[in-house]
């Protein structure tokens, strides 16, 4: 009979702003995640947390032996008629490290960012087969919000 898999404890990890040593391990590890490196995108991110540290947070967690995880987002204002508000644009936990709160605390990391910038909601965007990620973020009492999402092909 196959074991269950008993989920190990907290991992103890510090969060720090991402420095530019860290952006090849958080390309590499997106890349692993998702299957597509972009690594203009990653600097872009870092050098826009860099000029705008009070509005625009990307942050690295470390535990004794390294990288753990990274997480991404900014405040963004009166888009779409929303009030000032958080958003989660990105976050990875190192396939090794997952199931230990790695992911949890740098969901707290950014949210206390963004609480001490003065804003009082959280949102996110992700694909509706992203059970992994949905899970996570349902985990955190992230729901569906009065927004909805539009597009349409150009070619069309
Ligand atoms: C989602 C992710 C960040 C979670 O990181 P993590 O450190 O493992 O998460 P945590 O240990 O903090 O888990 C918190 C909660 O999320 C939910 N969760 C996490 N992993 C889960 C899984 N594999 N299945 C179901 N629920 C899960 C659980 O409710 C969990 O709480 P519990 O352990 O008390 O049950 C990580 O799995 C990951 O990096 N996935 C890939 C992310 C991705 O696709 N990124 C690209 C788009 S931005």
């Amino acid at each position: 009979m196959a074991e269950l898999q008993t989920l190990s404890d907290t991992a103890q990890v510090v969060i720090d702003p991402v420095a530019e040593a860290d952006l090849a391990w958080i390309e590499a590890l997106d890349a692993q995640i998702t299957g597509r490196p972009k690594p203009d995108y990653w600097r872009r991110l870092f050098e826009g947390a860099r000029s705008e540290p009070g509005r625009s947070f990307f942050l690295v967690a470390r535990n004794g032996s390294g990288r753990v995880g990274f997480i991404a987002g900014e405040i963004r204002a009166w888009e779409f008629g929303s009030e000032p508000c958080g958003w989660i644009f990105a976050i990875g936990v190192d396939p090794d490290n997952r199931l230990r709160s790695v992911g949890t605390q740098l969901f707290d990391a950014v949210c206390d960012r963004f609480r001490q910038a003065g804003v009082t909601k959280v949102r996110t965007m992700i694909a509706r087969e992203a059970q992994l990620i949905l899970s996570f973020f349902r985990a955190h009492g992230m729901m569906a919000g009065p927004f909805v999402e539009l597009e349409k092909d150009l070619d069309e």
